[in-house]
């Protein structure tokens, strides 16, 4: 933890669940409850509750949950601290120096090693690029018609011809093997020892963090051959699906659009025309973590990426993952299968901002590529079309996009207007019946899990561990009870056995547990929505007599489990007399909570 656990705790208590999430989304009261929309997946009814009085939220429909800090590094893909800091922001509280542990205080030690030595290397390559050796490589930046502030701009370099040029440059500037190689920048020889460069005879493009440091490099082959561009491997600073080329820059535009395009050379041309607002997702396939760092940018981006049939495809597959994250899309094309760099190069900004201007909306674009695949002189075929599109349609949440699509496909197919329409609202009828079936059906089997389980005696394992640290933290007399039999290594999972230990400590502290306290322990999104799910739903008993019987099966199954587990750990026999001996005696066991 970098922050004591009161001030996290403080942090929490002073940003009120209902008041941050409002600012991110409209809620409805509905009694303790506020619906909405759930941010975290597509859905038109809302499935998304914020529960004042505990301070959680959580999602019927994708399970997403958590405190109002989960929520925040779900939103705003921020880590714990990081949701620590913005939220003491935004209640004025000034936070203490963090407190690193030793293993945190290494690892960024590293870290900062690597950032420094991809320095040096961009100022290496930089170097060489302006040496005699560079000749080629600056005359290749001629003939792309780069210009100097640009090539200065993104520090474009050279890296030049032979084994060991940058490993030797940065052997002297005092780099241990061990650093060089953790860089990627280095490649250890497979027979015998030594190493050689990565990059040689290439022209280089240093990749920039958001905070504008080097974290890696791209090289292209000056002349042709393969691999046209060779990348540096992920290392610890260097994260492919996060990192978006140019996005440093882009983002001080402020406009929240952006220009997506697929390669360097596309971003920077389209840089240097005077739309700054662009950026490159190099090589990896756009994915949902480039869409979580760009939301923090953008609420708009306009896909541009090369015509032809992988472009293409690749655009196909961002649209989703940016419609997810709440992105508005709209997608540009440059004519004659030419990609964005050439167009530029030979039409020039001014028409380059005429089709920038003309980007269609996703849907027309969705729709374009169906057309062609369907032969309009078959009814059929017209027909296939047209339920595709519906698809397609019946995802658009505004009716007036809706209906101008509509009319389109129309005029396109002749099929009516109506027609389509009907077959539009029939999608969307069962889709919404879908998930009132499978919320109604969840309500169902917990409640009937619920009777079964006093009755029948079986209980699946995960949901006992999960009632027990329920029933222990809502009820004090519960815990006390319940500690004299379960420690903490007889539940399975490593976040449950956490959670009860964390549960001694609060009741240490205060005399109840409140849930969206014990969150606050957990630094991962996925821990804290394990942790959530214990108290989504509330168990609740008629009488104590129920309670006894429940707590008595959660505990037999939980205990079972665990001495088998030891069993099988265990090294001599008489310890595994003694285990089966205590299993034995679980048949017998009955809890009371009347006598405390
Ligand atoms: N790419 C890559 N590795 C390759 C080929 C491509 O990482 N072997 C990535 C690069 O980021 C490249 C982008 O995919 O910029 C687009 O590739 P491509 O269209 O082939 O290249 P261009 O950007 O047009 O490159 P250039 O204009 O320099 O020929
Ligand atoms: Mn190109």
């Amino acid at each position: 933890m970098l922050y004591p656990q009161e001030i996290i705790e403080e942090v929490r208590l002073q940003n009120d669940i209902v008041d941050v999430i409002s600012e991110y989304l409209p809620l409805k009261q509905k009694g303790t409850s506020y619906f909405g929309l759930c941010p975290f997946h597509n859905e038109k009814t809302p499935s998304f509750s914020v529960n004042s009085e505990r301070q959680f939220y959580y999602c019927f429909g994708c399970g997403a949950g958590g405190n109002v800090y989960t929520f925040i590094m779900q939103m705003e893909n921020d880590t714990f601290p990081e949701a620590v800091r913005r939220l003491a922001d935004r209640a004025h509280i000034i936070l203490p120096e963090p407190q690193y542990t030793q293993q945190a205080k290494e690892q960024e030690m590293k870290k900062q090693r690597l950032f420094q030595l991809h320095k040096q290397a961009g100022r290496f390559f930089y170097e060489k690029l302006h040496e005699s050796v560079g000749e080629e490589a600056r005359a290749y930046l001629q003939k792309r018609q780069m210009n100097i502030n640009m090539q200065k701009k993104f520090g474009i370099g050279y890296a030049p011809k032979g084994q060991q040029q940058l490993y030797q440059y940065l052997q002297q500037q005092g780099f241990s093997e061990q650093e060089l190689q953790q860089s990627g920048l280095v490649i250890q020889r497979k027979e015998g020892k030594g190493y050689f460069d990565r990059f040689h005879n290439r022209l280089m493009f240093p990749i920039l963090d958001i905070q504008g440091r080097v974290i890696g490099f791209g090289g292209r082959i000056l002349q042709s051959g393969e691999p046209k561009y060779l990348n540096s491997p992920e290392t610890l600073i260097f994260n492919k699906s996060k990192n978006l080329y140019g996005l440093n820059f882009a983002k001080n535009t402020r406009k929240r659009e952006i220009i997506l395009v697929e390669g360097y050379m596309d971003m920077i041309s389209i840089y240097q025309a005077g739309f700054r607002n662009v950026a490159a997702s190099l090589g990896t396939a756009f994915n949902q973590e480039h869409a979580k760092t760009l939301k923090k940018y953008a609420d708009s981006v306009i896909l541009l990426y090369d015509s032809d049939d992988a472009g293409t495809m690749a655009a196909q597959r961002a649209i989703p993952i940016l419609t997810q994250n709440g992105f508005r899309v709209k997608v540009m094309q440059v004519p004659n299968g030419k990609d964005p760099d050439e167009f530029i190069k030979q039409n020039g900004a001014e028409a380059f901002s005429h089709l920038l201007a003309n980007a269609m909306h996703y849907v027309t674009f969705q729709i374009q590529c169906l057309r062609k695949e369907y032969d309009f002189t078959q009814t059929q075929q017209k027909v296939e079309f047209t339920t595709k599109t519906a698809n397609i349609l019946a995802k658009l949440d505004n009716d007036i996009e809706r209906n101008v699509y509509t009319n389109e496909i129309s005029n396109m197919t002749g099929i009516s207007q109506q027609a389509i329409e009907n077959e539009i609202n029939k999608i969307i009828n069962k889709e919404n019946d879908v998930f009132a079936q499978s919320a109604y059906q969840k309500r169902n089997t917990q409640y009937y899990q619920k009777n079964e389980e006093v009755k029948t005696k079986s209980h699946g394992l995960f949901a006992a561990q999960k009632d027990i640290l329920y029933l222990c933290a809502s009820n004090i007399q519960v815990y006390n009870k319940i500690k004299t039999i379960l420690s903490p290594e007889d539940f399975i999972e490593p976040v449950y056995q956490k959670v009860y230990e964390y549960i001694a400590l609060l009741y240490q502290k205060n005399s109840t547990v409140f849930p969206a306290e014990l969150v606050n322990y957990f630094e991962q999104q996925q821990q804290q929505k394990l942790v959530t799910q214990i108290f989504a739903v509330s168990s609740e008993y008629k009488t104590m007599r129920d309670l006894e019987k429940a707590l008595t099966e959660e505990v037999k199954t939980i205990k079972r489990v665990s001495l088998d587990r030891l069993a099988s750990q265990a090294e001599d026999i008489e310890q595994i007399k003694k285990l089966v001996i205590e299993k034995g005696k679980l048949d017998g066991l009955y809890i009371t909570l009347a006598d405390g």
